[in-house]
């Protein structure tokens, strides 16, 4: 593997305008592509995905998948950031609310958000995306926090959705 990780400035101000999102996803996903070329295994590509993601954007706090494993159970996967909450049921949650309806939340004040789990009383924004496999089912679903209010947009939502993409096709070995 030849690229370093990219790791964002935090000294400074933590939110990113809208150019230099999108700037920053286009290196992402570049950075994903080359990195999970030719890789099977879902595990390894979630734990690559949450490194990367996690280091390239100032306002990430919390960036993790949950994995479904029951018909409405998620725990929590690969995971970089404060220590996560173990077990979400889909009834309660950002998470449980995006594994339930197959659909992002975009959440600007998790504290407006009905039976949001606060894992981490610092995070005050997140971005739920659901994980689909290759016949549409939501086997796991990424949640990314920021202490920063209102730090997701459509650009987060449009570029974690591609990603995500990629993982619908790989082999969870057990
Ligand atoms: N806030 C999430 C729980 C997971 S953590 O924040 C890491 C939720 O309401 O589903």
């Amino acid at each position: 593997m030849a690229e370093a990780t990219f790791v964002a400035d935090r000294t400074g101000a933590l939110r990113l305008d809208a150019a230099a999102k999108e700037e920053r996803y286009a290196l992402v996903r570049a950075q994903v592509d080359a990195v999970l070329e030719g890789e099977r295994d879902l595990l390894s590509a979630m734990c690559t995905m949450v490194c990367v993601l996690h280091n390239a954007f100032p306002y990430y706090y919390w960036t993790g998948f949950y994995r479904r494993v029951g018909p409405a159970e998620l725990r929590v996967g690969p995971y970089q950031g404060t220590m996560g909450c173990l077990s979400i049921p889909f009834a309660r949650g950002v998470c449980g609310a995006a594994a339930r309806e197959g659909r992002t939340q975009l959440v600007p004040d998790v504290h407006a958000f009905p039976g949001h789990i606060a894992c981490d009383s610092a995070s005050a924004s997140e971005i739920v995306v659901p994980v689909f496999d290759a016949a549409g089912g939501v086997i796991a679903v990424l949640d990314v926090d920021s202490t920063l209010p209102a730090a997701f947009d459509e650009t987060d939502q449009r570029h974690l959705e591609a990603l995500v993409a990629k993982l619908a096709h790989l082999d969870a070995v057990p």
